[in-house]
């Protein structure tokens, strides 16, 4: 999914380390892990989630040092990534893309038992057609000077720069992968790119998603979008029951003619979202993971392209401040809600085992108090502006025809804007006053399956935090030197 900008590196302070027993399953599956969250959950709670979980690999966005350490000796297979606002920089300059590397891979190669890095993402989607070419000159140059900073440490044989890009490179519209090629207005630099690979023994890695063309399209037929094989497409004699293993081998007859048909693909991103869409909601993203989960399991590839299919779930966690431009959907992309508790039954083993994957562990919970519309309040013109106001501020995207607070009455709606604008802000006092029309209350306010949550356990600014840190170890020494 498009990201943009980055979020205050924040977090829940009070992180338990723990021993984990990692379970053995989940062969080859991995995850993304986006932290653009009001309250990101301690990196080493979400390192223990994934090993909890038996996932083994992960695909970062950024390259954070706190984030990218946490892995350390982990185990898990890692992927460190640029952000799309870096590509010019290191495009332009072959000894960036150098400090690159040596500050952001080679470094955590040693660190304390070294962490696992086996891909570079170079941007990230960089060609949307939503991006208006943007980012279209530098993504090129900055692969090239990634990889040859790679091969120069010594690590490029086993350290690979890629492209995270999304379908959309290619046209997917027409429903026949043979029809398949890259987009026009980037043809030519897409062959440019995918030799690039080719020579280099980099994977090509595609993001996919049914869910999207669910969204884009009201005509697409909703079967599709599953792995029931309710409806099938013949395209050349080759039969295709599910859109994602159609829009794979779109992007396998694109690569035939530019050149390269044995590119190794990965799929970057895949999954579905659990709120903010009539489409998004737990019972379809419980039916598609069991249809991947199962497919991927029996490592039966696609009609192109027989085999294991190297894939990488999104998302992990939901990320309450990610932009909605696309759609409200994008904050809820999670397996796992924001504090780590999962959403729905699901069997990484594609055995259809209907048991839920492990939760978080050592997650700090905010009091279990919530802001609410006082119930004394009459005149509901004079709240509305109150509700806009907290929901700007917020995530009101479970608000909205479909969703999961979408039946909520008038006052209720209001409730549950407060609380979100409340918890944002770590429930503080001067946050639940809406002009005196808010009240805090203890008892649960959620309704149904309208859950108002409780935020995780204060977050602060990590330098901020940092120098706090420093300030009471300060205060500590100077309290025992008295002593
Ligand atoms: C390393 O990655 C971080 C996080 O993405 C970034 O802020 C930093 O500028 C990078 N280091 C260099 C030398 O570019
Ligand atoms: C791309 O162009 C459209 C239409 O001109 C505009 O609305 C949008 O903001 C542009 N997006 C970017 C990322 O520049
Ligand atoms: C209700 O609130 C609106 C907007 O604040 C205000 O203009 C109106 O006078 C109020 N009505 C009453 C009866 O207080
Ligand atoms: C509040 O109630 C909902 C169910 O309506 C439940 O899922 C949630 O865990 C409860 N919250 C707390 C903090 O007890």
């Amino acid at each position: 999914m498009a990201r943009a900008g980055r979020s205050l590196v924040v977090c829940a302070v009070s992180a338990v380390i723990m021993i984990v027993v990692s379970a053995d399953h989940a062969q080859g599956l991995g995850v993304n892990w986006g932290t653009m969250a009001s309250h990101p959950l301690h990196p080493t709670i979400v390192v223990n989630l994934l090993k909890d979980n038996g996932i083994k690999k992960v695909k970062l966005f950024d390259a954070d040092d706190w984030t990218v350490s946490s892995l350390a000796g982990s185990g898990i297979e890692v992927m460190v990534a640029i952000p799309n606002d870096q590509l010019n920089k290191l495009a332009s300059s072959y000894n960036h893309a150098k400090d690159w590397v040596k500050e952001n891979v080679t470094k955590h190669l040693r660190d304390n038992g070294g962490v696992d890095i086996r891909y570079v993402g170079v941007g990230n989607e960089p060609f949307l057609s939503s991006y208006n070419g943007s980012f279209l000159k530098p993504t090129f140059p900055a692969l090239k000077n990634v990889q040859k900073a790679l091969n120069k440490a010594g690590v490029g044989d086993k350290i690979k720069a890629t492209i995270p890009l999304n379908a959309d490179i290619y046209d997917s519209s027409s429903n026949t992968p043979s029809d398949g090629n890259f987009r026009d207005d980037i043809r030519d630099l897409m062959i440019q790119i995918v030799r690039f690979l080719n020579d280099n023994k980099s994977p090509f890695m595609v993001n996919i998603y049914p869910f999207l063309s669910l969204y884009q399209n009201s005509n697409f037929p909703q079967e599709f979008a599953f792995f029931d094989g309710s409806k099938t497409i013949n395209d050349k004699n080759t039969q295709y029951d599910n859109v994602f293993d159609a829009n794979h081998d779109t992007l396998v007859w694109s690569l035939r003619k530019a050149g390269v048909p044995d590119l190794k693909i990965l799929v970057g991103e895949v999954g579905w979202p659990t709120d903010g869409d009539k489409n998004a909601n737990v019972g379809l993203a419980k039916k598609f993971y069991d249809g991947l989960l199962k497919k991927l399991a029996k490592n039966k590839g696609t009609p192109l392209r027989p085999g294991r299919i190297e894939t990488y779930l999104f998302s992990l966690l939901d990320e309450d401040i990610k932009s909605v431009a696309p759609g409200h959907f994008e904050r809820h992309w999670g397996i796992f809600r924001y504090d780590g508790q999962p959403k729905f039954a699901m069997d990484f083993t594609g055995q259809g085992q209907d048991k839920m994957l492990v939760v978080a562990k050592g997650v700090q919970y905010l009091e279990k108090k919530w802001c609410v519309l006082g119930s004394d309040v009459k005149n509901m013109s004079a709240v509305g502006s109150e509700v806009n106001y907290a929901c700007s501020m917020s995530d009101c995207t479970s608000l909205g025809p479909g969703t999961s607070c979408g039946e909520l009455n008038e006052k209720q709606t209001a409730s549950y804007a407060f609380n979100m604008y409340f918890q944002m802000n770590d429930q503080s006092v001067e946050a639940c006053d809406f002009s005196g029309m808010a009240k805090i209350v203890t008892q649960n306010a959620s309704h149904g399956n309208c859950l108002f949550p409780i935020q995780i356990e204060s977050c602060a600014e990590r330098l901020g935090f940092r120098s706090a840190v420093t300030v009471v170890a300060g205060a500590l020494l100077s309290l025992f030197m008295f002593m």
